[in-house]
């Protein structure tokens, strides 16, 4: 027999003696027919949402950036961004049209997670320190700001906001493990604001956008086909570019041009295929009931539903010998980064999963069982892939109502960032995959799905700018 054949005999033996893998594999299926339900079902909340505020799971808040950056932006801008694992601040000298950025210089720290928990006193008094370190160690010669101006910023704050104006907005609530208490319904730029008055920091938030609008914003600069930008991170969301006569809930409908809408796309919870394993770990979060479909495609929770079915696999059945190891029964414990280093083995006996999974869970893993484990991260992932791949499509197929682009042949971008779409090949084939087998051939060969990394920090201060009191 060949090699193959003996993989896939293993495989099939592997699957068959273990009734918990194969109903779950059977309860993961997103065949196409399935997919293009999602996309239907996601699209109706859209519309929802866009006829009425709280219309549908999707929010469909309104940003109030009308205007994307032109290229012509001049000036020193700060950008903060608050929202996932990490903190970063930036400093963009922006030269206008011709020179673009001229110097730009940035840092990162990861948050505390006990100010993910804390208090919002604790939490912005944390940003605002550094952001003031940050500023005091600015080179003269290389950033420059205007006579008779403050320094302005762009911040990203990455949850949803309920947006009052493009420079204030109430927290709606909290996602990705942040709960940080007595914020909700809080202005967000207050806090800041206060907070940098107390570290006697003289700024002004000229802009508070999402991640989506500043990887949407950010990307525009460079490229104009850019009509989306999403998230697959930590968390997950879509941004884009929408018509404002075919925004209902907009006051002023008569209103012609463009505007970003925020979709909160994570809190779509429609005709998802949500197994067990998905039930408990939504009950054991911080936001239960909340943001089902990001708890099904996003960065912060696949490799906790591997963790859950592998659990239960071994209570159940014999995987890793007859005891339960302590450290698969912790929350938390496998990482989207372990699932996607397990998936580059290719080596015949998985040597490599052998010893992730001896250093993750201390356990003896045998190639049967490797190669379980390695069934079940697959199903998750593509699983995910898929469902945020359909996602794309509603929004893809959304922009094309009203302007016929993809139609008309016009290449038209989605602006993409996350370490999740960055680094896992798998997850991005999967999502790729989907996309074709919804748009077909023809519309797909239109759609570029560009890696913009890091650019929302760039698209913050370019709003800032955008948006500049002076
Ligand atoms: C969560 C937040 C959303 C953010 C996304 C990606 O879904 O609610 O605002 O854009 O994560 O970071």
């Amino acid at each position: 027999r060949s090699n193959n054949t003996v993989m896939s005999a293993v495989r099939s033996e592997a699957t068959s003696t273990c009734p918990v893998l194969t109903k779950f594999k059977k309860d993961c299926a997103t065949p196409t027919p399935f997919l293009r339900d999602v996309a239907n079902a996601i699209a109706d909340d859209m519309q929802a949402g866009l006829a009425v505020h709280g219309g549908g799971d999707l929010e469909m808040i309104l940003t109030y950036v009308d205007a994307l950056p032109s290229g012509k932006e001049e000036g020193l801008f700060y950008a903060l961004d608050l929202g996932g694992t990490n903190f970063r601040v930036r400093s963009v000298q922006l030269g206008g049209e011709e020179e673009r950025v001229v110097a730009t210089k940035s840092e990162q720290l990861s948050i505390p997670q006990k100010l993910m928990i804390g208090t919002s006193e604790e939490l912005f008094g944390f940003i605002a320190s550094k952001l003031a370190d940050f500023v005091a160690k600015e080179e003269p010669g290389r950033f420059r700001l205007d006579q008779g101006r403050k320094r302005e910023i762009g911040f990203t704050f990455s949850f949803p906001v309920n947006q009052t104006s493009i420079d204030s907005g109430t927290l709606i609530k909290w996602t990705k493990g942040f709960n940080v208490s007595g914020m909700e319904g809080k202005n967000v730029v207050a806090c800041l604001n206060e907070a940098m008055e107390a570290h006697g920091l003289d700024m002004r938030v000229s802009a508070l956008v999402n991640d989506g609008v500043g990887t949407l914003a950010g990307a525009r600069y460079w490229d104009k086909d850019v009509m989306a930008g999403v998230i697959l991170g930590t968390g997950t969301n879509a941004c884009y570019v929408e018509q404002k006569h075919a925004i209902p809930k907009l006051q002023n409908q008569s209103s012609s041009g463009t505007t970003i809408i925020n979709t909160e796309w994570g809190g779509f919870s429609k005709c998802l295929p949500r197994t067990i394993f998905d039930q408990e770990m939504d009950k054991d979060s911080l936001n239960p009931g909340e943001h089902l479909y990001e708890k099904m495609i996003s960065g912060m929770y696949l490799g906790e539903i591997v963790r859950r079915v592998l659990l239960h696999m071994c209570q159940t059945s014999d995987l890793f010998g007859q005891a339960v190891p302590a450290k698969l029964e912790t929350p938390l414990a496998l990482k989207s980064q372990d699932l996607c280093k397990m998936q580059e083995d290719n080596t015949d006996d998985l040597s490599s999963v052998g010893s992730i999974l001896y250093n993750i869970f201390e356990v003896k893993a045998d190639l049967k069982d490797r190669r379980r484990v390695m069934e079940v991260c697959d199903t998750v992932v593509k699983r995910g892939g898929r469902l945020a791949g359909a996602g794309i499509v509603a929004i893809l197929e959304r922009i094309e109502r009203e302007t016929k682009r993809l139609a008309s042949g016009q290449r038209t971008v989605v602006a993409m960032d996350g370490a999740l779409y960055e680094k896992y090949p798998q997850y991005r084939q999967y999502m790729q995959d989907a996309l074709v087998e919804l748009l077909g051939d023809e519309l797909a060969s239109h759609v570029q799905i560009k890696h913009t990394k890091d650019v929302s920090g760039l698209g913050a201060a370019l709003l800032a700018a955008t948006n500049s009191i002076y």
